[in-house]
């Protein structure tokens, strides 16, 4: 029988790359998407145009459990994977309270109605929350694993401990088969532009071309775990592939400086981040979270899951994406200067 998996978040990075991976797996794939006054699909494009639509989108929000509810009823998921979330760090502190609404009582709402759901039917959905190395923050030890004490930094750290407790909590209490994936930072040519990966990537690429001429960034010494999200969404999936639910890190175990990636990208364009890359306050946080490093034996010994993809290779693989971009973005700017000169 075809397995069906209902995505909260597909419209996000990691969204769109788990809905090619269950798509590619034989699923029937629904994606649940907001209401915008854009279209917002520009991740999931090459998957929901054509004949035969590979995924099938679903306006709801996590703010509305009746909604939820519904939903779960009309799709019948064998999977749910809640990647939704209000995911920027620095913005949660200008929205803590739209962060916990969305990011923590947004997950409850969907465990409510997965239980109300499986309570009715008899039919068991298996759960994957998106629970992150955020909520480590202000670190305890180092590495961490699943066994280290939270120490969140931010209104999104806290909703993510609090989405993280919640899902235990049900999986102990009701018996649901639900799984949280603590993911350290993942990024790819479609990570979102205000995180700082993609801000360094693309803003080097449009200074290499002269379409730009500094990058305004803010705390350089900060340290990450970065790994490449295709990898990462395949780790969701077997989580929910084993027969009991558990709570995994997923990681690289590599340490890099914001300011690493910021040689490391102006390298690969040739270029010195030095003679471009000045500070604003501005993006400084409230409260820093200044090292993330990851343990994930546990992963790679239960799930058999281990990063394919390296520290350069990503780099290279998101400049030599934006490059493209950046390359496109001067044809055009050539042609309609073209265009209004000759009009
Ligand atoms: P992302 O690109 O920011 O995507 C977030 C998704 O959530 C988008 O599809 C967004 O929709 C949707 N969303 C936001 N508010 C919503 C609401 N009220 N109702 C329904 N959908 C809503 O994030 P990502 O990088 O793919 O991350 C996926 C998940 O993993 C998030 O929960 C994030 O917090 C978590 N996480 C990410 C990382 C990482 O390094 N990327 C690490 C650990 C954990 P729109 O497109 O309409 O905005
Ligand atoms: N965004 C941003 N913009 N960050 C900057 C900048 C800047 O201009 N300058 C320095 N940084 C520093 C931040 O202070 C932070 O220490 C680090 O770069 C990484 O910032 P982000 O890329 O915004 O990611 P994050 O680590 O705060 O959060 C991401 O990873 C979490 C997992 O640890 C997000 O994807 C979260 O959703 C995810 O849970």
């Amino acid at each position: 029988m075809q397995r069906r998996a209902l995505i909260t978040g597909v419209t996000g990075q990691d969204g769109s790359y788990l809905a090619e991976v269950l798509i590619a797996k034989g699923y029937e794939v629904h994606g649940l998407r907001r209401r915008s006054s854009t279209f917002g699909t520009e991740r999931i494009e090459h998957l929901i145009f054509g004949d035969e639509p590979q995924l099938h989108l679903h306006y709801g929000d996590l703010a509305d459990g009746n909604g939820l509810m519904r939903l779960l009823r009309e799709v019948e998921p064998h999977e749910v994977y809640n990647l939704a979330a209000q995911s920027h760090v620095r913005v949660s502190f200008d929205q803590p309270t739209y962060t916990a609404d969305v990011t923590a009582v947004g997950t409850l709402r969907l465990l409510e109605a997965i239980r109300d759901v499986q309570d009715d039917t008899g039919r068991q959905i298996r759960f994957y929350q998106a629970s992150s190395s955020e909520m480590f923050g202000k670190v305890v030890e180092t590495p961490q694993k699943e066994t280290t004490p939270f120490y969140p930094r931010s209104p999104y750290g806290v909703a993510k401990v609090y989405s993280h407790w919640i899902t235990v909590n049900y999986r102990e209490s009701y018996d649901l088969h639900a799984s949280c994936g603590i993911l350290f930072n993942h990024e790819s040519p479609r990570r979102g532009e205000t995180f700082v990966t993609r801000k360094i990537t693309r803003a080097a690429t449009r200074i290499k071309l002269g379409l730009q001429d500094k990058l305004y960034l803010g705390n350089l010494d900060a340290k990450r775990d970065w790994g490449f999200a295709g990898d990462y969404v395949e780790a969701m999936w077997l989580m929910l592939q084993q027969e009991t639910p558990d709570d995994y890190v997923v990681a690289t175990n590599e340490l890099y400086s914001v300011r690493d990636f910021c040689e490391k990208t102006f390298g690969h364009l040739g270029l010195n981040y030095e003679d471009h890359v000045e500070i604003d306050p501005r993006y400084y946080r409230p409260a820093e979270v200044d090292l993330l490093l990851g343990d994930s034996i546990k992963a790679y010994t239960q799930l058999g899951w281990k990063p394919r993809t390296s520290f350069d290779a990503l780099v290279a693989m998101m400049v030599d994406h934006d490059l493209d971009l950046a390359q496109r973005e001067q044809v055009l700017k050539t042609t309609v200067s073209a265009y209004s000169k000759a009009a």
